[in-house]
């Protein structure tokens, strides 16, 4: 528990009595202040933010990025926002900067949530708080809050839909092959993902309705570091010309968008895509615009919509309740434990995106009708 006063808003007032100093001596000279001081207090004026981002080669973190700045400025704060071009050194430079500079709270969506040990005790050693964006940091008492979606959830989502899609509760004696993909393993939610899809497709494999004819069913065999496409599709180049041969795959479990547009061009390449060899069941997440159009065009199945507008705004209100020496709002206080502590969380609901339901995109504005067709 803090004290009544937390260091943080100390420091958002300590920002605010400088304003008052420098206003009352503007006063004195016989110049107009700006607004009374208690105005002042405890406002975002002065007060800057710094925004780390892993990297611009997926749409979803531009987007992040850019509602996240919308957001803040809105409140009155500066922001800095940095995208680490997935390499955990320019991140971690990012973040020392951010704290030279003397930020008033860091906001960061970690390349590597165990990279941050050393530089997040520095943030703790100048008191700048820290919010954990979507994934969370690991190994570390610095990070203060953590706001994302129900991540195991979202897997939940991914393998609940092979099930359903494949009929496989209707018609028990159809058999069925499948593969696996998981996300980046130096990502947290990497695992959340994983156990979420597991626990409906476990059953099913366990039973021999599905058949992973790689054999590869541990998610030690199955990431993708950095969620790399290229690196997805010579996996399953790689799985199609050892396994099956005549055989055919009739779904895939890909953990994000990426990684299924990956697997989709392994798939191409090797002749799916026709009428006598249909595309398997694939799923996704993060319902970027290119992956919309390609379950549209019957490519890619599914996809999971996390709305990074939602996510900006609960980080936003996060970060300025810190700053306010208010408690931020926070729905989930058992479910992140970092390593070193539990993180309390701000949890979103995911939703599954399938061709029956991508006007949802549309009717809510995320995307607009023209860039669907
Ligand atoms: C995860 C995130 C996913 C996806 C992936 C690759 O951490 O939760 O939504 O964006 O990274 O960027």
């Amino acid at each position: 528990m803090r004290s009544s006063r937390s260091p943080y808003a100390r420091r958002a007032t300590t920002a605010a009595g400088t304003l008052l100093a420098l206003s009352l001596a503007a006063t004195a000279c016989g110049q107009q202040s700006e607004g009374g001081s208690d105005e002042k207090k405890g406002s975002a004026e002065d007060a800057t933010i710094g925004i780390a981002m892993p990297t611009k080669s997926s749409e979803r973190w531009i987007a992040d990025g850019k509602n996240m700045v919308k957001q803040f400025e809105a409140k009155g704060y500066e922001t800095d926002l940095q995208y680490g071009d997935d390499k955990v050194e320019n991140q971690v430079a990012q973040i020392e900067n951010m704290i030279s500079k003397g930020h008033d709270a860091l906001v960061i969506a970690a390349i590597d949530g165990s990279a941050l040990t050393n530089v997040l005790s520095q943030a703790k050693d100048r008191d700048i708080p820290v919010i954990s964006y979507d994934r969370l940091i690991t190994g570390t008492e610095n990070v203060d809050y953590y706001a994302s979606f129900d991540n195991e959830r979202v897997g939940k989502l991914q393998g609940q839909y092979i099930v359903d899609k494949l009929e496989l509760e209707k018609a028990r004696d159809e058999k069925f092959n499948v593969e696996l993909f998981a996300g980046s393993p130096d990502d947290n939610n990497t695992k959340y993902f994983w156990d979420g899809a597991m626990s409906a497709l476990k059953p099913y494999i366990e039973r021999k309705q599905l058949t992973v004819r790689s054999g590869q069913t541990k998610m030690s065999q199955v990431t993708t570091l950095r969620w790399d496409g290229g690196t997805a599709q010579k996996r399953m180049d790689d799985l199609l010309s050892k396994n099956y041969g005549s055989a055919r795959v009739d779904a895939v479990l890909s953990p994000y968008d990426g990684i299924s547009i990956g697997v989709i061009s392994a798939l191409k390449s090797t002749g799916y895509g026709t009428e006598s060899k249909p595309y398997p069941v694939i799923t996704g997440q993060d319902a970027e615009l290119a992956s919309v159009k390609s379950i549209l065009r019957g490519q890619q199945t599914q996809t999971v919509f996390k709305d990074t507008r939602e996510l900006a705004k609960q980080t936003v209100a996060m970060t300025d309740a810190v700053l306010n020496d208010k408690k931020p709002k926070v729905n989930d206080t058992k479910s992140y434990d970092n390593g070193k502590k539990v993180v309390p969380s701000y949890l979103l609901d995911p939703v599954s995106v399938d061709k029956s339901n991508t006007q949802m995109l549309v009717d809510q504005g995320y995307y607009k009708a023209g860039q669907l067709k």
